[in-house]
C-alpha cells in the first residue's frame, strides 16, 4: 500500500473519470469501511437502479447549434453558482481519509462545487465552515440535518450552522429509520477508534454504525414549523413521491433533493432518475429541483438538468476519490466531472445548464 502524500497526486494523475477512483479506495479501505460506503439496502435493488437508470436514459443530440460563450454557471436560491455539482452529505468522512470533511469541503470549494456538511460528519461544523467559507468562487456551503430526539438539540444544530456561515438547511427525511443494510451488517461495521459524530452529543449518536436517534420521526406539521424558524433557506432531502413534493411546496420549503439516500434506506424504491420528472411535472416550476443516486458521469447531469433539475449532488464516487487520494482526489473528480459535462453539454448543442430540456432526451 502507497502512503499518503507525494505519491498520491501522481496516482491521482491517472484518474481519467469517477470509476478510476474505486479500485485504489478499495486497496486502501478495509472490509468494513468499504461495506459501509459502498454498500445499500438489503438485496441492493434500488442502489443499482439508481445506475440503471440513468443509463437508460437515451440523449437525443442536436447539431449546428450556436456553442460560443458556452459555460456552467447557474442560478440556484437566488444566487449565482460556477457549475451544478455539490458533494452530498455523507457521514463520517474521516472513515475514508484522514482529510475528513475538512478536506473534501476544501477541495469542493477550488472546484467550484458546492459542499453538503452530514449531521454525522466527524469534523466540527465550526472547522468545516472556517476552512471554506472565504474561498473566492466556491459553491454552496449547506448544512444537513437529521432531526434529534431532543428538539432542542435540533434547534442547537441550527443555530451553529447559521453562525459558522452555512447557507442553507438541508433537512432529510427519508431515513426515520436505519435501512436494512446487509452487507454493512455482515462486514460487522463499527466505527474505528478517533471517528465519530462530533457535532452530536455521545448518546445521540451511539457506538456503532446504527444510530437509532433518526426514529424521532417529524411530521409535515413539525418541518412547516421549522421552516418558519429557520433563518436560512430549508430544503428537503428525501423526497420521491410527486404529492409529498406538492406538500413541501405547500409549507413553503425552498427547494427538494429528489433522492432514495443512495439506496441505503427503502430498498426496491424507485430510482431518482424516474421520480425526478414526475416530481418536476406536478410542481410546475413551484420549488427548485436538485437530485442525487447513481449520477457518476456528466452525461448523468446532463439528463439530470433535462428533467428539470437545477443542481446534482454527487455521494459515493466523491467519498473514494477521498479515500484514494485525500483533498486532491476530490478536486481531481470534480475536475472531470465538470469537463465531462461541458463535453455533453455541448455535444448536444446546448451552450448552459439552463438550455438542458427533455427535449435532448430520446
Ligand atoms: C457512506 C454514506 C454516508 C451517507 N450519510 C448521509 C448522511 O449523513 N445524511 C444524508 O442525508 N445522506 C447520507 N448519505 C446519502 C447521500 O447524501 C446521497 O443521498 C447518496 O449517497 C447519493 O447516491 P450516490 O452515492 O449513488 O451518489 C450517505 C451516503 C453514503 C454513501
Amino acid at each position: 500500500m502507497q502512503p499518503f502524500g507525494a505519491t498520491a497526486s501522481l496516482t491521482a494523475a491517472k484518474a481519467v473519470n469517477l470509476h478510476d477512483f474505486e479500485a485504489r479506495a478499495r486497496a486502501r479501505l478495509d472490509d468494513s469501511a468499504w461495506a459501509y460506503i459502498t454498500g445499500g439496502a438489503a438485496d441492493e435493488i434500488t442502489l443499482r437502479g439508481n445506475r440503471s437508470a440513468w443509463d437508460g436514459l437515451q440523449l437525443l443530440p442536436r447539431v449546428l447549434r450556436p456553442l460560443a460563450g458556452a459555460g456552467l454557471g447557474i442560478a440556484l436560491l437566488g444566487r449565482r453558482w460556477p457549475h451544478p455539482l455539490l458533494m452530498a452529505p455523507m457521514a463520517y468522512q474521516r472513515l475514508a481519509h484522514a482529510d475528513g470533511e475538512c478536506g473534501a469541503a476544501l477541495a469542493c470549494a477550488a472546484q467550484g462545487a458546492g459542499y453538503v456538511l452530514s449531521t454525522q460528519a466527524s469534523s466540527t461544523i465550526e472547522d468545516v465552515a472556517s476552512q471554506v467559507r472565504d474561498e473566492p468562487g466556491r459553491g454552496p456551503l449547506w448544512f444537513q440535518l437529521y432531526p434529534q430526539a431532543d428538539p432542542g438539540l435540533t434547534q442547537a444544530l441550527v443555530q451553529r450552522a447559521v453562525a459558522a456561515g452555512f447557507e442553507a438547511v438541508v433537512l432529510t427525511v427519508d431515513a426515520p429509520v436505519q435501512g436494512a443494510r446487509d452487507r454493512e451488517r455482515r462486514a460487522g461495521f463499527t466505527l474505528p477508534p478517533g471517528v465519530r459524530a462530533v457535532n452530536l452529543p455521545p448518546a445521540a449518536h451511539g457506538a456503532g454504525a446504527a444510530p437509532d436517534w433518526r426514529g424521532q420521526a417529524l411530521g409535515w406539521a413539525q418541518v412547516e414549523q421549522l421552516c418558519q424558524a429557520c433563518p436560512l433557506p430549508l430544503l428537503l432531502k428525501g423526497v420521491l413521491h410527486p404529492d409529498d413534493a406538492c406538500l413541501a411546496a405547500d409549507i413553503g420549503v425552498a427547494g427538494l433533493i429528489v433522492s432514495n439516500h443512495g439506496g441505503r434506506t427503502l430498498d426496491t424504491a424507485l430510482p431518482s432518475a424516474h421520480a425526478l420528472p414526475r416530481i418536476a411535472d406536478a410542481l410546475g416550476g413551484r420549488l427548485p429541483l436538485l437530485v442525487d443516486g447513481g449520477i457518476r458521469r456528466g452525461t448523468d447531469v446532463l439528463k439530470a438538468l433535462a428533467l428539470g433539475a437545477s443542481a446534482v449532488l454527487v455521494g459515493r464516487p466523491l467519498l473514494l476519490a477521498l479515500a484514494a487520494d485525500g483533498a486532491p482526489g476530490v478536486a481531481l473528480a470534480l475536475r472531470l466531472l465538470q469537463d465531462e459535462l461541458l463535453m455533453a453539454l455541448a455535444l448536444t448543442g446546448c451552450r448552459s445548464p439552463a438550455e438542458a430540456t427533455r427535449a435532448l432526451l430520446a
